[in-house]
């Protein structure tokens, strides 16, 4: 197992992704001997997991059942120990297709967080791609670090434990693509045009208001970025239900009561019509999820 690799089989060290509906989901550490405790009762690794092929069915001590799926980044954005808030998948798919990330690319990113952005990243940029990701938070940067570790992907990534703001990403024109998620973005758009490669790349900063927003393009214009623009990304999820829905009453049908030789008889009580129609359908949630943040894209050109 590694998440930017697949594998059949479940194997003792991996890290597995047990699914139990389709709100909630956990990561498990797969050890011999070790148990896990679900709602549905306890899976035994040795017996339960190892040498299962992922995607399997899992019956638990309790007689419920789990799936225990291979990792992907979606999946761990999905279960992950929050350390931050995070960036999920909405987010994340506009953020890879903008700042053109593909296999090879070399990324910048800071605050690494909780690394959700940063999984999805080593995926896309592998197997020839590296990601320097700066964490000022000693203990974040540590966590993730072995996060990577545990997950197969840190030959990919290079933890630094710096304040990106102050000594920036570590790294001098090397980058396809920087990507910010700090509080004062502006302070760092310098040491991200020196991270970018001299023939040019993309930025882009994630921010919750729209005065930080202002601030970073007004610094990434005057240092000659170009293409910039700021958007916001929501996702509307929708149901499938069936619904019924009751037929309208339009009382007595006229044509009916018109029988000729009849003409001053009073009009007969319109029976109640309690018929309706049953259909499948899709519905969108009453409450939806709101505002995360604003994209801002630029294109430092080549110099
Ligand atoms: C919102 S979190 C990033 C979440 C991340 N994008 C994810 O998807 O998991 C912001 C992180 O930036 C770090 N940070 C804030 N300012 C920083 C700076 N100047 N240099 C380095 N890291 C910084 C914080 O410690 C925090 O962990």
């Amino acid at each position: 197992m590694s998440f930017v690799e697949y594998s059949d089989l479940i194997q003792d060290g991996d890290v597995a992704i047990v699914y139990l509906n389709h709100i909630s989901a956990m990561p498990v550490k797969v050890k011999h001997g070790a148990q896990t405790q679900t709602r549905y009762g306890v899976i035994r690794h040795s017996t339960d997991l190892i040498g299962q092929r992922y995607g399997s069915k899992v019956t638990c001590s309790k007689g419920g059942w789990v799936y225990v799926l291979h990792p992907t980044p979606e999946l761990w954005t999905v279960s992950l120990p929050h350390r931050t808030q995070i960036l999920y998948t909405t987010d994340i798919a506009t953020i890879t297709m903008m700042l053109e990330l593909k296999p090879g690319s070399v990324v910048c990113e800071s605050g690494t967080g909780s690394g959700s952005l940063s999984h999805a990243i080593l995926r896309t940029i592998a197997p020839t791609g590296h990601l320097h990701t700066v964490e000022f938070h000693q203990q974040r940067a540590e966590k993730v670090a072995e996060e990577f570790k545990e997950h197969r992907v840190d030959h990919l990534v290079t933890v630094r434990n710096q304040d990106v703001c102050k000594d920036g990403f570590g790294v001098v024109g090397v980058a396809d693509a920087v990507f910010l998620d700090i509080p004062s973005p502006w302070e760092a758009v310098g040491h991200a045009k020196a991270a970018l490669k001299k023939h040019g790349g993309r930025v882009c900063s994630f921010s919750p208001c729209i005065e930080q927003v202002q601030r970073t393009c007004e610094v990434l214009a005057d240092q000659g970025f170009q293409e910039i623009s700021t958007l916001e990304v929501l996702l509307r999820v929708h149901d499938v239900r069936t619904i019924s829905l009751p037929l309208p009453d339009f009382g007595p049908d006229p044509a009916a009561r018109a029988e000729p030789g009849i003409v001053d008889k009073a009009p007969l009580p319109a029976a109640p019509n309690h018929s309706s129609v049953t259909m499948k359908t899709t519905t969108p949630p009453r409450e939806m999820p709101g505002h995360t943040g604003y994209l801002t894209f630029a294109t430092k050109p080549r110099t």
